[in-house]
């Protein structure tokens, strides 16, 4: 197994620990944590957590399907999402979207063939006096112009160093 993920297995192993013993009430919080570590929640590591917080898989994947923010399938490394919700759209997000569409080259909904960029349409992210709104990973962006786009997503982009 290549080292980083002989690393990766033992911070998940770490953060279920951390988290056993509250149970259910710590199913959201594990989830969020070790997703952060792995990207998205296959179905041996949702297993893996209903095991170790003594909860029904059943539950584990309740919570994934409830929170978009939790995925069931892998997802770019870079994951982008604009709001649509009323308070954006009425702002102008649709050409936000149709901005981020034109620049990956792909639909919401889809990753990049490189694996690098997945574009999510949201409903309300929460930031509406900032509409229109995007967050691409956990860095906030709003109010967004459609021609602010192309730098905001290429400042993503790998450096040649990686
Ligand atoms: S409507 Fe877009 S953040 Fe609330």
């Amino acid at each position: 197994m290549p080292e980083d993920l002989v690393v990766d297995e033992e911070r998940v192993a770490a953060v279920i620990s951390r988290w056993a013993p509250l149970g259910r009430s710590g199913l959201l919080p594990c989830l969020e944590e070790v997703q952060e570590i792995t990207g998205w929640l296959s179905p041996q590591v949702s297993q893996r957590i209903a095991e170790g917080l003594r909860v029904p898989l059943a539950d584990v994947y309740g919570v994934i399907s409830f929170y978009s923010l939790l995925y069931e399938q892998p997802v770019g490394r870079v994951v982008v999402r604009v709001c649509d919700d009323v308070s954006c759209y009425v702002n102008g997000s649709e050409a936000v979207v149709q901005a981020c569409k034109a620049h990956l080259g792909i639909d919401a909904g889809q990753t990049t063939p490189d694996g690098e960029f997945t574009l999510e349409v949201h409903p309300c992210l929460g930031r509406c006096e900032r509409a229109p709104f995007m967050m691409v990973n956990d860095r906030e962006y709003g109010p967004v112009r459609p021609e602010d786009v192309p730098q905001i997503l290429d400042e993503w982009k790998r450096t040649k160093e990686g």
